[in-house]
């Protein structure tokens, strides 16, 4: 019998301690002998069956090295199907570990030269920092998940709305500057940057809807339409979207006279989530009528109407990265995170997170998401998509975590909660120092091995 060894090293961050054993299908007709060391320590590893995916490999136990795990896995297998084998074991390990793995090594394969039989190093795993670099306070921030009263500019100046006021603070100066304030009869309940970053709508009590030129510290417009308070605020350039506990949608120019060009009907609750596609053809809105919508630019009734969550919706976030792409979440009764394909009106994926979902928001730096949570941790979880796999939890605050918005640059969010703080957390990578996939995927070769 003609065999040959192969030694594979995976190197992995010790949080996943489990999530590479088992990560190759093995056929055991191609393996003959193997053994597995960890971090000096000899271990005897089993084989277990399972179902129709053949045997796996199951390390007995797997011990902590300065940090990270070193699973060394000495193969003797038949040179007959050994490139199927490798294969497996390069798709299985990208499938299981998604970038957690930080590097495969191969060696010892001379007999099997071929596409993929090379050193392959996958994405290293990022490190997302436990706590915030940041934490400001922020008396009288409401705890009332219908309300969207954290905004953060193309300007890099964050907006808070405080009971009455609405205060700004430079993130490159620290500087902080109250905005407005609403007086004793009115109150913020939702702020909202215009793209260029001067503007900022500021949604009240009242249902009013004003818009605030931030560099001169000037309102330049009050406008009417809502008659109850209005929670959730998306601008698309000159258009400005206002989602009230009326139940309606208004479509407002701010360029033109009058206070609103269309009333969008549908909702039968309040409207707390509301985002623009990133081609601005598309608006998404959520209510506490548990019923995600999509509204196109022209339409007055829904286009896309999604039924599937059974509590309010609230974080709504479209893909930078795939056309069409949709993630809403649901509240205390649904806990789950769902995506849709709006292009063919079609439901891809739920993920039940196990608590109340308050906020999504999409990276565009990489492609992951972010989501704040609830009862009962008031947790903050980044995501990598589409595996779903939680890359980090973040804790600390003390309240459910209501507002969540992003920095510029994309490398920062900040949150917000009812225990009146700020949270500033460094959580996603700027776009440059991203290795891309396809970088990965040209380094084996011109062969796709790992997918
Ligand atoms: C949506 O479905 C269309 C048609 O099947 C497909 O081309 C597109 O890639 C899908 N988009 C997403 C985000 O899944």
């Amino acid at each position: 019998m003609s065999t040959v060894w192969l030694i594979l090293i995976i190197i992995f961050p010790p949080r996943d301690l489990f999530t590479p054993i088992g990560l190759f299908p093995v056929d055991p007709a191609r393996i003959s002998l193997f053994s597995t060391s960890l971090c000096r320590r000899s271990l005897q590893p089993r084989v277990v069956r399972r179902g129709t995916e053949g045997r796996r490999i199951i390390p007995v136990r797997m011990r902590r090295c300065s940090g990270m795990h070193f699973l060394v896995l000495r193969l003797r297998i038949r040179k007959t199907g050994g490139q199927g084998l490798l294969d497996g074991i390069f798709s299985g390990t990208k499938r299981r570990l998604g970038n957690q793995c930080t590097r495969l090594f191969l060696s010892g394969f001379d007999g099997l030269s071929g596409p993929g039989v090379s050193n392959v190093a996958i994405k290293a795993p990022r490190k997302v920092s436990r706590s915030p670099y940041k934490v400001l306070d922020a008396p009288a921030l409401h705890d009332d998940f219908y309300l969207n009263l954290v905004d953060w500019s193309s300007h890099n100046v964050l907006a808070v709305g405080l009971g009455t006021c609405v205060y700004l603070w430079n993130a490159c100066s620290s500087k902080v500057t109250k905005l407005c304030d609403l007086g004793n009869d009115d109150g913020v309940c939702s702020v909202g940057w215009a793209h260029r970053g001067t503007h900022l709508a500021v949604g009240t009590t009242n249902g009013k809807v004003q818009i605030w030129d931030a560099s001169c510290c000037k309102r330049i417009r009050a406008m009417e339409g809502h008659r109850l308070r209005v929670g959730a605020l998306a601008w698309s350039s000159s258009m400005l979207s206002s989602g009230s506990r009326d139940k309606s949608i208004l479509q407002r120019d701010i360029r033109a006279q009058e206070d609103f060009v269309s009333k969008l009907s549908g909702h039968k609750s309040e409207v707390c989530g509301l985002k623009w596609s990133y081609d601005n053809r598309e608006l998404a809105s959520g209510g506490n009528d548990n019923r995600l919508f999509v509204w196109n630019q022209h339409s007055t009734q829904p286009v896309l109407k999604y039924c599937e969550h059974t509590a309010a919706v609230k974080a709504i976030a479209w893909s930078p990265h795939l056309h069409g792409l949709l993630a809403s979440g649901g509240g205390t009764a649904d806990r789950c995170i769902r995506f849709w394909n709006t292009t063919t009106n079609s439901h891809l994926s739920c993920m039940d997170t196990g608590s109340q979902v308050c906020n999504l928001v999409w990276s565009k730096n990489v492609n992951e998401l972010v989501s704040t949570h609830g009862y009962s941790q008031n947790q903050i979880i980044v995501w990598r998509y589409p595996t779903m796999s939680k890359l980090a939890t973040l804790t600390g605050h003390t309240f459910r975590v209501l507002y969540l918005a992003i920095s510029p640059d994309g490398q920062t969010i900040v949150t917000g909660a009812g225990d009146e703080t700020l949270r500033f957390w460094n959580v996603f990578p700027s776009p440059k120092s991203q290795n891309t996939e396809s970088e990965i995927g040209a380094s084996s070769l011109g062969r796709t091995t790992i997918r």
